[in-house]
């Protein structure tokens, strides 16, 4: 089914790579990153506002902590964040040695831990990999190969971890064991090569992916089982992440990019690296509270 319910643009931008959506309840606000500003952007639902904070590097994914601030992974590793002060702690560079790498999404899974994968910046290497970071701060390499990796998702049980390949249009599934181990890596879903790329997902309360599609017009909504369930039309080509947030968690958000656009296809697109509000309130369809990284 193609739905084509209301999608509003609630900031203009334009940002260069809108990504990362992260809803803050106690907020009522959503927190994304544009990796190449690099920033990362406090869109507050209620009044319409919106505050920018300036990163000292690309910046992949920004992820509320248990006991408050952030965690980023940027280009130059792991770091916290506290926006407040304005300051970025370091952690660890996983990737010292790769100094054409960035990190890129991540996201945080039931026990605490932060799921974030590198790539080679200018994303023609196969040199990413899928890093998971323990709340002792420890981080394990769990997957490579990659040339862009992209959105990390859990099931509901957080017993399957989905994970991106975006140049081969490939969202991987992988069995997820409590202690953090991963196995049985397989195909989950392999976008149509007119369907743009697979980038950042979420899960939903019926267990359900949400996918948006970077050079696909699109978010679709795919059954536990990988099949198309809906589709959602966006008006701007490079759809880069959705997350859900408002009070009920019944608004999907949705970020974009306007890299790579050539002048012609910007004119057309007129919200192109915006920030979109889709109200999915009536529908039945929801999203989950988001993990916190415990460390
Ligand atoms: C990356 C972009 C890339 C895109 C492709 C994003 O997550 O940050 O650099 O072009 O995915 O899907
Ligand atoms: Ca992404």
């Amino acid at each position: 089914m193609t739905d084509t319910t209301h999608v509003r643009c609630v900031w203009p931008g334009p940002a260069i790579l809108g990504e990362g959506p992260v809803w803050m309840p106690e907020e009522n606000a959503l927190y994304f990153v544009d990796i190449k500003a690099p920033c990362v952007h406090r869109y507050d639902a209620a009044s319409g506002e919106t505050a920018t904070h300036t990163m000292p590097a690309y910046i992949g994914c920004l992820l509320p902590r248990a006991q408050g601030g952030f965690i980023g992974a940027f280009q130059n590793g792991l770091a916290f964040v506290d926006l407040a002060r304005g300051a970025v702690d370091p952690i660890a560079d996983p990737e010292a040695d790769l100094p054409g790498n960035r990190f890129n999404d991540g996201k945080i899974d039931a026990h605490g831990r932060l799921w974030t994968g590198s790539m080679d910046n200018a994303e023609s290497e196969p040199t990413g990999s899928l890093y998971r970071v323990d709340p002792d701060l420890s981080w394990h390499r769990m997957d490579e190969g990659y040339i862009c990796t992209n959105g990390p998702a859990f099931s509901l049980d957080g017993r399957t971890i989905y994970h991106t390949s975006s140049y081969e249009r490939e969202i991987y599934a992988f069995d997820l064991s409590d202690d953090g181990t991963l196995a049985n890596k397989r195909t989950h879903i392999r976008l149509p090569d007119d369907a743009g790329y697979p980038d950042g997902m979420t899960v939903d309360a019926d267990d359900h992916l949400w996918v948006a599609h970077y050079d696909g017009w699109r978010v679709t909504r795919f059954t536990p089982a990988g099949v198309v369930e809906r589709v959602l039309e966006i008006p701007v080509a490079h759809v880069t992440s959705c997350a859900f947030g408002g009070p009920e968690l019944t608004t999907l958000y949705v970020t974009c990019a306007t890299k790579n656009l050539a002048d012609e296809a910007r004119a057309e697109q007129p919200h192109a690296g915006g920030l979109f509000e889709i109200d999915l309130s009536g529908t039945g369809l929801r999203g989950v509270p988001q993990n916190r990284f415990a460390g």
